[in-house]
């Protein structure tokens, strides 16, 4: 970065948008393999709480990788830089008082953790979207894992590239056991807890 450039501190802070929004804003950051249900469960949850009335938005890796992060390919070192963006990404969501869910595979150890030491503790809320491979294959729904199989996509995680499971995540879900609604509840469950959104008693219902 270059010297002359000086950081501006805002008036309209992180905690007065949490005050006005009524909750505060947190990167909740899904990883798993292709197929394991990631966008699928981002997406449900999304919906739960914009209907409860929080500030919400999904970083989605296929979406995501159509503009922003068009230039990349899945080589690891593109990976690496895939993940540092919506890292940053995310942190700038947070700041801006969203919840922030990002469906990336994100399959490297060390990614993640850089993507959590960008932030505060306890505003990276990992969840493991845990699903066997041979589940996710037989889901295949792109048809990529099949395309894999074939050779004709190299370096596919699973199964031609490493995936290195969370060794410490803050929630895990199984959606070879849980279906949607039990994993959308597991992890609200989880943020009322935490007082990241207001407890169940004070709910009313805002967007439809
Ligand atoms: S990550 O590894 O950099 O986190 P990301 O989540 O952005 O990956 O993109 C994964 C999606 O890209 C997959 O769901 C799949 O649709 C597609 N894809 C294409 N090629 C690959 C590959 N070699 N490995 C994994 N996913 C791939």
């Amino acid at each position: 970065m270059d010297k002359n450039v000086v950081w501006h501190e805002p008036t309209v802070t992180r905690d007065r948008r949490a005050a006005n929004n009524g909750h505060k804003s947190v990167i909740l950051w899904f990883t798993g393999l292709s197929g394991s249900g990631k966008s699928t469960i981002a997406h449900a949850l999304e919906e739960s709480l914009y209907q409860l009335g929080a500030n919400t938005y999904v970083l989605d890796g296929d979406n995501v990788r159509h503009g922003l992060c068009g230039d990349l390919g899945f080589s690891d070192a593109d990976r690496n830089e895939n993940i540092r963006r919506i890292g940053e990404l995310a942190k700038l969501f947070i700041d801006a008082g969203v919840i922030a869910l990002t469906a990336f595979i994100s399959p490297f150890l060390e990614d993640r953790q850089k993507a959590r030491e960008l932030v505060k503790e306890g505003d990276f809320i990992e969840i493991f979207v845990q699903c066997p491979l041979a589940v996710c294959e037989t889901r295949d729904p792109k048809g990529l894992y099949k395309k894999a199989r074939a050779g004709l996509i190299k370096g596919y995680t699973g199964i031609s590239s490493p995936y290195e499971e969370p060794e410490n995540p803050e929630i895990v879900i199984d959606t070879s056991v849980s279906d949607i609604d039990e994993c959308v509840t597991q992890i609200i469950a989880y943020l009322r807890e935490q007082n990241i959104i207001a407890p169940a008693s004070q709910d009313k219902a805002v967007n439809s």
